[in-house]
């Protein structure tokens, strides 16, 4: 499974910690950036990990600043991306299980790297439950693209 990586300078350390995390536990990934801890626009490294989603290139994407408020607002906007900012395993496996979510976004800010790494295992681990109220909620979500 590959696994796009992406932040600005404030969840550039994160980055880092996750992308070592998901190699040693035996994933591909693709870092998008930013590589170092100078200034820039989140934006600018949410789009490429959210292209490569769409792409079918990576299998997932997970997207860093430091609230992780700004990452989850711009993947949304992407089509064909359902990104979810979470602080909590509950919501990182329900929003794989119920929204299909394909994007996680996280704050460096807001929370610790044991949590996060913990975050983004529940999220990789859980499977979409294919039941069909979320699949037709699912669908209504993504008709919203053709507005
Ligand atoms: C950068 O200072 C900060 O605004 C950014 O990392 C993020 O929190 C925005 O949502």
């Amino acid at each position: 499974m590959k696994i796009a990586l992406g932040s600005d300078h404030g969840g550039f350390d994160l980055k880092n910690a996750i992308v070592a995390h998901l190699k040693q536990k035996g994933y591909d990934t693709l870092d998008c950036g930013t590589y170092d801890t100078n200034s820039c626009d989140y934006p600018d490294f949410a789009v490429p990990v959210c292209d490569a989603v769409v792409s079918g290139t990576a299998d997932f994407g997970v997207l860093i600043c430091g609230t992780g408020i700004g990452m989850s607002l711009t993947a949304n906007k992407i089509n064909g991306i359902r990104c979810a900012l979470v602080s909590d395993v509950f919501s990182a496996k329900a929003t794989r299980e119920h929204n299909d979510a394909n994007v996680m976004a996280l704050g460096a800010r807001v929370i610790g790297d044991c949590l996060a790494i913990a975050l983004v295992d529940a999220f990789l681990e859980t499977k979409f439950s294919n039941g069909a109220r979320h699949i037709k909620r699912i669908e209504k979500i993504m008709n919203l693209e053709k507005r």
